[in-house]
C-alpha cells in the first residue's frame, strides 16, 4: 500500500483524497477489530463499565467504516479491504492506551481530512466526517475517564506515527 502523503497539504487531486480516505478506513477497520476484541478480553471488575463502553465504540467504528467506504465510492474509487494492524496484549491499561492512541491518530488525521474536503468543496463529505470526529472524540473521552487522565491535546501532523 503506498505510504500515506500529508506534505500534499490542503490542495489536493480527488485520486489523493480516495487514497487518504482508504487510509483512515484502515484506521476504522482497525478500531473495529481492536474494540471488539478488547471489549470481550479484558478483565477485573473495575473495567465492566468500560468494557461495556468498547462494545458500543465497535459498532460506532463499524458505522464510520461504512460511511467512508460510501465517501470513496461516490469519489469514484474502489474502498480497501486491509485493517491498519492491531496491537495485542492482555493488560487492561495497556489495551486502553492502544485504543488512546489509536483515537488519538484517527482524530488528527480526520481533522486533516475535514480542511481538505472543504478546500475541494466537498461539503458533504466534510459533514460526514465531522459527525465521525465528533464521535472519536467521546472515544477519547471514554478512555481518558477510564485511564483516569485528562483528555491529551491533539496530536500534530509531525507527530503522527504514519504521514
Ligand atoms: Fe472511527
Ligand atoms: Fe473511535
Amino acid at each position: 500500500m503506498a505510504k500515506e502523503n500529508t506534505t500534499t497539504g490542503l490542495n489536493i487531486t480527488r485520486e489523493q483524497m480516495i487514497q487518504l480516505l482508504n487510509e483512515d478506513l484502515a484506521r476504522e477497520y482497525q478500531a473495529i477489530i481492536a474494540y471488539t476484541v478488547y471489549s470481550q478480553v479484558i478483565k477485573g471488575a473495575e473495567y465492566t463499565d468500560i468494557a461495556r463502553e468498547l462494545e458500543q465504540h465497535a459498532g460506532e467504528e463499524l458505522a464510520h467504516a461504512i460511511k467512508i467506504a460510501k465517501q470513496i465510492d461516490y469519489l469514484g474509487g474502489m474502498p480497501g479491504v486491509m485493517p491498519k494492524p492491531v496491537k495485542t496484549s492482555s493488560d487492561p491499561v495497556e489495551m486502553l492506551r492502544a485504543d488512546l492512541e489509536n483515537e488519538r491518530e484517527t482524530v488528527s488525521h480526520y481533522r486533516e481530512r475535514i480542511r481538505q474536503a472543504e478546500a475541494m468543496g466537498e461539503f458533504a463529505l466534510s459533514e460526514s466526517l465531522r459527525s465521525i470526529i465528533v464521535q472519536e472524540q467521546e472515544h477519547e473521552i471514554d478512555l481518558c475517564d477510564a485511564l483516569g487522565i485528562n483528555v491529551p491535546p491533539p496530536k500534530k501532523p509531525a507527530d503522527r506515527k504514519n504521514g
